[in-house]
Formats: structure tokens, sequence, C-alpha cells
């Protein structure tokens, strides 16, 4: 394949006055030499490559690397080729600077029709704001001497044994027995390795499943508040989205009656454990009543259970999943346990949905990133992912109370809150909207950006309270 700098060696030969070409390509490649992009010892193409590229007779590529050769900046490699000198001097400096970066390229659909994203990608940060949104975790608190030492030691061990090659698309054997076994000890999900399904992020998770589930014209039922990535998932999918209630116990289970003998309803998406965004557990009661309404109705329980490890206080509920394990699409991440950027999340279900689901992964990406799954292994086998997450509740829950004696001191009477029990959120209801209209209007001075108040509703009638989310990462 030829390399980028052949583009700039075009440019360069194209726009040359007179001199014979030879010497034109012979003064390029000088020029990339001593600019670093060409490296010594590097292979040249072959002559018959570059003479395409540069579109020019090959005889006068053969001519311009001999005359080189004869000048020192090459060497013949004999039949493996042409190279540059090895022993020219490297200009590290300058090998590093890069390409010009090209004129914009812009398509639209009289190009080739394409399916245009809806808005601007969710998660694309913009400038070096503070976003105060649904409660990332304080990247700063991440181990990252440990972290380092856990991509040697299995990038080291992976190498040896020759174990860098495709592998199960359901992610890595020793990633997903450890997460079994974490959730069959601490959240009560009979499950092992056959179980689990690790994808990119709980996102991927809920959009592959709703990838096995949907079919035109089914209905995925929805919280009035939720969580939007996971409503834009079963969009993109084909699903109809229903909304329905929701109150201080979580989802209105006679709403979702309603909306079964109403709709044909697959699935539904709930977050019991901390319902995203207003923070409240879902009521025993609504959670046994909605598991009937499944069982009557036949569709999936998506249990997104995002930030299980954060309570501060009580032992929080078991999840659904660990009493309904036929019923529930389970869903976790280690985005809010580590950092996101790891980009881990997974899957816990019935086998035959998991294989359902490493068929769509091996349709993406072919099995993910085995590596980065063996260092989250390697880190929860070898305990530091408890001492972390111990480490890091004491913190978050001292941010919590201190994030709550300023709201008092600084919006008090303005505002309600609860205080929740765990997560790294709180959500804030403002007595009047346009004490929060006038905080988001003035957040951009002060370099703070907001998740809008708007963005947690499913549906656009706008009609909620004014509330927001503060985090505590
Ligand atoms: C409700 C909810 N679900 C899931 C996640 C985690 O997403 P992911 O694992 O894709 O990073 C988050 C993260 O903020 C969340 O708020």
């Amino acid at each position: 394949m030829l390399r980028p700098w052949t583009l700039l060696l075009k440019e360069r030969v194209d726009i040359a006055p007179d001199s014979p070409r030879y010497m034109q390509v012979a003064h390029g490649l000088i020029h990339e030499i001593e600019r670093g992009r060409l490296l010594p010892g590097e292979y040249l193409p072959s002559s018959r490559d570059l003479a395409n590229a540069l579109d020019v007779n090959r005889k006068t590529i053969v001519t311009a690397y001999e005359e080189l050769i004869a000048q020192g900046w090459l060497a013949s490699a004999g039949t493996r080729g042409t190279m540059v000198s090895s022993s020219l001097p490297r200009h590290e400096a300058v090998a590093s600077e890069r390409l010009p970066v090209p004129a914009a390229i812009a398509v639209d659909e009289t190009e080739y029709p394409f399916l245009a994203a809806p808005g601007r990608p969710i998660a694309i940060p913009v400038g070096h704001w503070r976003k105060l949104d649904e409660g990332v975790p304080d990247g700063r608190l991440l181990p990252t001497d440990l972290l380092a030492r856990a991509y040697r030691k299995v990038a080291e061990d992976a190498a040896r044994a020759n174990n860098l090659s495709y592998r199960d698309p359901r992610g890595s054997p020793e990633l997903r027995r450890e997460i079994a076994d974490m959730l069959r000890r601490q959240r009560g999900l009979m499950v092992g390795a056959d179980h689990i399904c690790i994808t990119r992020g709980s996102q991927m998770g809920v959009f592959l499943t709703a990838r096995i589930l949907i079919r035109p014209g089914d209905a995925v039922l929805v919280e009035r508040l939720t969580y939007e990535p996971a409503v834009a998932a079963f969009r993109a999918c084909g699903a109809k989205i229903v909304t329905v209630g929701l109150d201080e116990d979580g989802v209105d289970v006679a709403d979702v009656e309603r909306a079964c003998r109403k709709h044909r309803v697959r699935a539904i998406f709930v977050t019991p454990h901390h319902q995203f965004p207003t923070t409240v557990s879902m009521r025993p009661d609504r959670r046994l009543r909605l598991l009937e309404l499944a069982r009557q109705f036949a569709f999936a329980v998506i249990e997104d259970d995002y930030d299980h490890e954060f309570h501060f206080g009580a032992q929080p509920l078991l999840p659904m999943a660990s009493y309904a394990p036929a019923r529930v699409i389970y869903a976790g991440s280690m985005s809010k346990l580590l950092v996101p950027a790891l980009r881990i999340g997974y899957i816990a279900a019935a086998p035959q949905v998991i294989d359902a689901l490493a068929y769509q992964v091996s349709l993406i990406d072919g099995m993910g990133n085995h590596i980065t799954e063996n260092v989250a292994a390697h880190l929860l086998e070898s305990g530091e992912v408890r001492r972390h997450i111990r480490k890091t509740a004491q913190i978050y829950a001292a941010r919590r109370d201190a994030f709550a004696r300023s709201l008092d001191e600084t919006l008090g009477g303005l505002l309600d809150y609860r205080m929740p029990d765990g997560g790294l959120a709180f959500w804030l209801r403002f007595r009047d909207t346009a004490t929060l209209d006038r905080i988001e209007t003035r957040a951009p001075a002060l370099g703070l950006s907001f998740a809008s108040s708007h963005s947690y509703t499913a549906d656009d009638s706008g009609t909620w309270p004014a509330s927001g989310l503060c985090q505590l990462g």
C-alpha cells in the first residue's frame, strides 16, 4: 500500500518546473527524507507502484532511485527493493510532524443516499467545559498505575501464548467468568460465563438487545423520564416508543398494563436500582407486578443496572434479574465503576439470548477488545476493583454530603431534592421553572454546560417540571 507522502510527492512532481522528471522525483524524495516523513531503513514502494501513483514512466523512477543510491540517500536491499539509507541521521521531531489536513470533504444525499445522524452524536464533548449531567465518575480517581501494569501483563501473557488473534464474540472468557462471579456473589444472579456477553459499553448491549428483539411495529415501553441514549437505540431499530408513568416508587405498573392492552409490546426498559434520571428505587411490589405483566404479555424486561456499586446507606434491593432470569435481560457497565473510556459493558441473559447477541457482535466488530477485557478481568480477579469501589464510594459519599450542604446554602428554598442513597447524581426539582431557565442561560459564561432538562424525556410534550441532574464525579 502506498503511504501518504506519495501524495505530497505527486503534488511536487506535478507542479515542478522544467527539470527532468527523474530529478523532480529524486528531489521530492530527498525533501521527504529531510522532513523526516521517510525514515532511515524504511522501504520505498516498488518502482512500478510509485510510477503508477505518480503517473510517470517506470524508467523515471528507476533512474531516480539509482541516482539517489549513488548519492547515498537510498540503498539497494537486493530482491527486497530499495530503502532509505540506514546510515542517515533520524529527525525525530520532524518525523512526527503531521501531514496537512486535506480540504473538507462534504457529501449529501445527492452523492449517495445514506441514513444521516438525526443530530449531533450525543457524546461529542464541546470544548473544555464542565458538563453537569447524569453523573460520570471522576477520572482522576482511576488507579492508572494498576491499569498500566495490568495492560502490560495481559499483553505480555497473550503475546507469549500467541493468543492475540480472533476469538469468541461473546467476549473474553476470563472477563465473562469474573463478571458472572461478581453477579452471583454480589447481586444474586444465578449466572455463569455462558450467560454473559461483553459489549463496548452497556449502550452497545442495549442496542444489540433491541436488534434481536424488535420487529416492525413492535412497541418498547419506557418511563416518562428516562435514559435518552437507550430510547434512541430502540428507535433506530424500528421500535415504536410508548411512554408510561413514573412516580416516587418507580414505574406506574397500571399504566404498563394499559399500554400492553393497546400495543404489541416487545420490551420495557427500566433502571429499577436508581431510576434514571430521578434516582428513585422501584418498590418491590412494583417489580413483582411488572414481572407478572411481562409473563402475561410476553415481553422482555431490559434492566439497566448502570450504577449498582455506589450505594452509601443500606444494601440495595437485588436486581430483578436475580429472581426472574428468564424474563429479564440485564445490562451492566463498568463506566461508573471505572471510567466510560474503557468501554466495558455486558449483558447477562439466557444463553440463547447471549448467542443471538454474540452473532450481532460478530457482524459489527468480530469480537470486541479482548486485551482491555482481560485487563478488566485481571483487576476484578485481583480484588483491585473491589478496593477501588470501597475507596471511591467513601469519596462520593463525602461529596454528596458537601454538595447537599452547598445546595441548601445557595439554592435553599428554590428547589427540592431527595438525598440520594447511592449513585453519582442528584435530581433537583426547581419550584419555579424560571430559576432553572436563568441558571441554564447563565451557565455558558461560567464554563458550565448542562444536559438540557428536556433531554430526559422520551416524548416531546415538554410538560415536565423543571428538573436537572448534577454530578458528584
Ligand atoms: C442510565 C445509564 N445507563 C447506562 C450507562 C452506561 O453506559 P455505557 O456503559 O454505555 O458507558 C449510563 C452512563 O452514564 C447511564 O446513565
